[in-house]
Order: C-alpha cells, then sequence, then structure tokens
C-alpha cells in the first residue's frame, strides 16, 4: 500500500509536472523556496490567539511578518492570512457583514460568478436571498446602469464584485458609490486575479471602493493553496477579531510561512509576472480565435486577464473537448477556460502561446493522434521547467 501511495504521488508529479501543458486558471506553481516551507518543521506545530500554546516566539513573528509584507503588497490596512482557502475567506466576509435573510449582491453562477458564493453553498448556509448583478454575456461584465436601478431597489446588505469566469475588470469604481449610500458592505472576491492586482495589471478593488479584498492565494497568485484577506482598517479590524475560533482553529503556519515568501516574490516579480500574463492571454486569445475557435469578446481584445474562455455552450458540450485536450496532455477545465498563469510562471512568452494554440489546433481540428501530440507537448514541457518570477 506505501509502495503504491508513493508510486501513484510520483506517476502524478512526471505526469501533471512535467508532462502536460497545465492550463487551468485556478492553479499555478509554486517556487522550490515555497514548496520547501510548504514541508518545513511549521507544519507540525499550533498556536492559538489566546495563548493556549507554548513554543509560538519564531510563528508569531512569521505572522507578523506576513501580514506586514502582505498590506505594503496590496497597500491595504490590514491583512490577515488565516483563512484556509478562498471560500473560508469568502465565508468570512459574509458571515460577518450580513445577518439572516440580508440581500447578497453578486453575480450568478450562469454569468460565471462562484457557485460557492450561491444558493447551494454560502448564501443559503447563512440564509442570504441572492440578487444577480445584471450581466452581458457579451462583454462579460456586469450592466453598470442596471445594477445601479438594482441596487437603489433592492438595497443589498452586501455587494461582492469579483467571479469565477473573470476576463475584464468589474466596475467596482461605478457602483460603489451608490452601493454605499443604499446601505451596502463592499467586498471584491479577487480569488482568480490576485495575482494581477498584486502586480498591478488588473483593477485595483480596495482603492476603487470594496471594503475588502480577500480569496485564494494559489490561482494568479504565487500559492501555496490557501486564502487571504485584505481591507480598510474599519472592517478588517472586525474580521481580525472574528476569524478565530469562529473560522480558523489552526491555520497552518507552514502554509503561512510559505505564503509570506510568495508575498515577497510578488512584490519583486509580479509586475512582469501579470503584464506577461495577460500578454500571453491575448495572444493565445487572439490565435486561437484566428483558428477558429470560440474564443470570446473578440470585440474587446478577447481579455485583460489569466483567462481566455471559448463558449461551447455548455459544460456537456466542454466536458468532451477537454477530454479530448486531456489525451493530448493539454489539461484545461469543461467551461472551457484556459488560464496563462502556469505556463508564465514557468517562463513561457508569446512565442510558446502560439506553439500551445497550435498544438491545440492539432489535437481539436486536425485531428492528429493524441499520442503524437503528447510528445510535442512534452517537448515543449521540457524547455520550460524551472520556476520564474522568484528568488534565485
Ligand atoms: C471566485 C472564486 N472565489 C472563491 C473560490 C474558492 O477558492 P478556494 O478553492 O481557494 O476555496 C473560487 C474557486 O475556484 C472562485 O473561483
Amino acid at each position: 500500500m506505501i509502495n503504491e501511495l508513493l508510486n501513484l504521488v510520483q506517476k502524478h508529479e512526471e505526469w501533471r509536472g512535467k508532462q502536460c501543458l497545465n492550463l487551468i486558471p485556478s492553479e499555478n506553481v509554486m517556487s522550490p523556496a515555497v514548496r520547501e516551507l510548504l514541508s518545513s518543521e511549521l507544519g507540525h506545530r499550533y498556536t492559538a490567539r489566546d495563548r493556549f500554546y507554548m513554543g509560538t516566539r519564531y510563528i508569531d513573528e512569521i505572522e507578523q511578518y506576513g501580514e506586514e509584507i502582505a498590506r505594503k503588497v496590496f497597500r491595504a490596512e490590514t491583512a490577515d492570512l488565516r483563512p484556509l482557502s478562498g471560500h473560508i475567506a469568502d465565508l468570512i466576509f459574509l458571515a460577518n457583514f450580513t445577518t439572516r435573510g440580508d440581500t447578497l449582491m453578486c453575480i450568478s453562477p450562469e454569468n460565471g460568478g462562484y457557485p460557492g458564493m450561491w444558493n447551494d453553498a454560502l448564501a443559503g448556509l447563512l440564509s442570504l436571498k441572492t440578487v444577480p448583478f445584471p450581466f452581458s454575456k457579451d462583454d462579460m461584465n456586469i450592466q453598470v446602469e442596471k445594477a445601479k436601478e438594482t441596487i437603489k431597489r433592492v438595497k443589498p446588505k452586501i455587494v461582492i464584485f469579483g467571479a469565477s469566469l473573470i476576463t475584464f475588470p468589474h466596475p467596482v469604481k461605478d457602483l460603489a458609490k451608490v452601493a454605499r449610500e443604499n446601505g451596502a458592505c463592499i467586498g471584491f472576491d479577487g480569488s482568480h486575479v490576485l495575482g494581477l492586482i498584486a502586480g498591478g495589471q488588473f483593477q485595483d478593488p480596495l482603492r476603487e471602493g470594496a471594503y475588502a479584498l480577500f480569496g485564494s492565494t494559489h490561482k494568479s497568485f504565487f500559492g501555496p493553496q490557501g486564502g487571504i484577506i485584505l481591507a480598510d482598517e474599519e472592517h478588517g479590524e472586525i474580521l481580525k477579531e472574528k476569524v478565530y475560533p469562529g473560522f480558523v482553529d489552526n491555520a497552518h503556519w507552514n502554509r503561512i510561512a510559505a505564503l509570506t515568501l510568495a508575498l515577497a516574490e510578488m512584490e519583486k516579480f509580479g509586475k512582469a509576472y501579470a503584464t506577461q500574463v495577460v500578454r500571453n492571454s491575448q495572444t493565445l486569445a487572439k490565435a486561437l480565435f484566428d483558428y477558429g475557435f470560440p474564443v470570446i469578446c473578440s470585440h474587446l481584445g478577447f481579455t485583460k486577464s489569466h483567462q481566455v474562455i471559448m463558449d461551447y455552450g455548455s459544460y456537456e458540450q466542454g466536458r468532451v473537448i477537454a477530454e479530448k485536450l486531456q489525451l493530448a496532455n493539454i489539461i484545461t477545465d469543461c467551461v472551457i477556460r484556459i488560464g496563462t498563469c502556469e505556463v508564465t510562471r514557468r517562463g513561457m512568452k508569446e512565442q510558446e502561446m502560439l506553439r500551445i494554440a497550435e498544438l491545440i489546433k492539432r489535437t481539436l481540428i486536425d485531428k492528429e493522434s493524441p499520442e503524437k501530440i503528447r510528445k510535442d507537448v512534452a517537448k515543449l514541457c521540457d524547455e520550460f521547467q524551472k520556476i520564474e518570477y522568484c528568488f534565485k
């Protein structure tokens, strides 16, 4: 059994780490140094806010250092690295600024909003009524004027920007005033675009009117898997008081040390990385569109994020495509969303995006044998095994 387990992990590492083009926009790769901290001694330890545990002197300093650098990277008044995932960060924000029966306004899952926020998930758990943002699928964005009217009519207690399908900045600036005037607490779920925000290449929710920016640390950000909350002082201090013991007990200090180093990487290399991510997405989107793939939003230049979206009409249809790509070791989800974070972090640039588009075309249009394409995918991956945008 033990050998089989080790064998499976090794096979996975060899396959997904070395032979696959990993294009899922929810995923990224950590630098070797961040990965090393994730398996450090800190992973054995506990702390608690009430000082129940001894032996935490270095951990406490690591937490302070992590918060300090997070505040700097995001120009936030407060930072909290304890949420164990983006979902938990969402929960912490929602639960602390709503009560049962309040109205939550956000992007609905059918328009690419995060399903975990909606009726079957957090909104249902917290007994919140959901009202979707009026949304244009053509422009992949919130319809500002209609949203203003809805906010005035519904007076949501909480408004959350950000989404799982996110190719363009959301109009936080245009809607924050009316939301605030109508009594809403404003948040931005930056799970997908956190690395682009940190790199100054997407939008800046905390300057545009959001009280808090929160989400995952491992999609466009440099990892490890986990969550974070950045906020203004007023809202951030309330959340910090409540994280323990209600939402997080042990915060996984190995993760926090690793995240602190990832934040330092982002501070130094974030701008160059995020700029290249967006360039890569735009290059890949155009090349795929030119081959005839159903890439959305050609009239808007396709994308300003790490995501390229191809519309096959349904997840079922998307799955058929994703499975064909998987046979060629090209890994996407079933939307189909293609993400450029990981390949960018591995050092790929515009030229390689053209190669990826060609590999996708050979798989789906030319219908070449997957075996042949897998060899070329492996060759491309082999050239880009090193992780870039990190300290050497
Ligand atoms: C917009 C958004 N928020 C939150 C989450 C949840 O993040 P995590 O997987 O870190 O819990 C996701 C996950 O994909 C997401 O897309």
